[in-house]
């Protein structure tokens, strides 16, 4: 019987409307258009304003996209994950809501949260599933409205980072596309270099206290995390493809986690990949942490061709990181 792999059949996205522009941050901290789109690449960042909107609103909203382009019947779909770090509450899921929101009254569905690698991680979970023969369609959403953690007066983040959602649907293949290798990784020591201090079980907030402080916010070391996302990612981007026996010739794409364009660059270079292999979108959204990956392939579903070869990669809090190899399948 023939191998069965995880490939991605339909994508979708979302991202609200407010434009954060760089000229607009110059009103709120003391940053400028230059430093930004010189040290990031980021010109703009999508923020969901609407008050009582949380993670879940852009996830429902890409899925419905994601539906109605492919033609799928959401009674189909056997599995939900939302991959977010910003999940709408503390003890309900959000897939649990996007799942009954969307009519996905067949699928169960949970979260997966890794940081900025939740969707990478996602997408090995969701190829396990289908390989093992159990479910037929599986949706992996990432999303996240990160500026629910943002401090607005904090010029080292709230320049990076954007809102939004992107949605793939995987499915059993036998023609060998899809999911090929993964090589994930993780290092505890890392976690004070990025995280949200307060509000989870090891620093709850005390009754009566109310939210804002720093602790309540995103807080980065962005030189200590930038000098790891650059080892790091390249590093499992080289690994992968040698042990794949792929030499930069084979390779069609690189899509990586949007973090910060030089990143991206430090890690193309290291594979020596020419500048029109690489998926970018930085410039318009920012980091849009769980999302960066699936809004990539939704802006370049136009130019993939069947067979293309993928080297997704990411690196996020955590520290996490790793590299897929994957192949396109329509
Ligand atoms: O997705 C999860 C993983 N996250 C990342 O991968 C982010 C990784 N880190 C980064 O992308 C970068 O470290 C940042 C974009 C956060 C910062 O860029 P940098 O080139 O590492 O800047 P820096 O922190 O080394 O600061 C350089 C200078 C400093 O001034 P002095 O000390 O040289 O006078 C900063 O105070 O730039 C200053 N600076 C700014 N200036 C204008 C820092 N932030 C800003 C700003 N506008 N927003």
């Amino acid at each position: 019987m023939a191998k069965i792999t995880a490939a991605i059949t339909a994508v979708g996205k979302y991202l609200p409307e407010y434009r954060l522009t760089n000229k607009i941050l110059e009103t709120m901290v003391d940053t400028n258009d230059e430093w930004i789109v010189s040290r990031t690449g980021i010109k703009e960042r999508r923020i969901l304003k609407e008050k009582g909107k949380g993670t879940s609103f852009m996830a429902i909203k890409a899925t419905e996209d994601l539906l109605s382009k492919s033609n799928t019947d959401p009674n189909e779909i056997d599995l939900i994950i939302v991959a977010t770090a910003t999940r709408d509450m503390q003890a309900a899921s959000t897939a649990s809501f996007v799942a009954s929101s969307i009519g996905a009254t067949n699928a169960f569905a949970f979260d997966l949260d890794s940081a900025c690698s939740s969707f990478l991680f996602g997408m090995s979970v969701v190829a396990s599933y289908i390989e093992s023969g159990k479910y037929k369609k599986v949706l992996l959403i990432g999303a996240d409205k990160n500026s629910s953690m943002i401090d607005y007066k904090d010029r080292a983040t709230c320049i990076i980072f954007g809102d939004g959602a992107g949605a793939v649907l995987f499915e059993p293949n036998t023609d060998g596309l899809g999911l090929q290798d993964e090589y994930l990784r993780t290092d505890g020591s890392g976690r004070e270099f990025l995280q949200v201090a307060k509000g989870g079980s090891a620093n709850p907030f005390e009754k009566g206290e109310v939210f804002g402080d720093e602790d309540c916010f995103v807080h980065q070391e962005g030189r200590t995390v930038f000098k790891n996302a650059v080892f790091n990612m390249a590093d499992v981007c080289v690994k992968i493809l040698e042990r794949n026996n792929l030499t930069k010739d084979n390779v069609t794409w690189l899509a990586a986690h949007q973090a910060n364009k030089r990143i991206i660059d430090a890690t193309s270079n290291r594979v020596g990949l020419e500048e029109s292999k690489v998926m970018t979108n930085i410039e318009n959204y920012g980091n849009t942490t769980s999302a960066t990956l699936p809004l990539l392939l939704v802006d370049y579903e136009s130019q993939l061709k069947k067979g293309d070869t993928i080297i997704f990669a990411a690196f996020g809090g955590g520290f996490s990181w790793g590299a897929i190899y994957f192949k396109w399948a329509y």
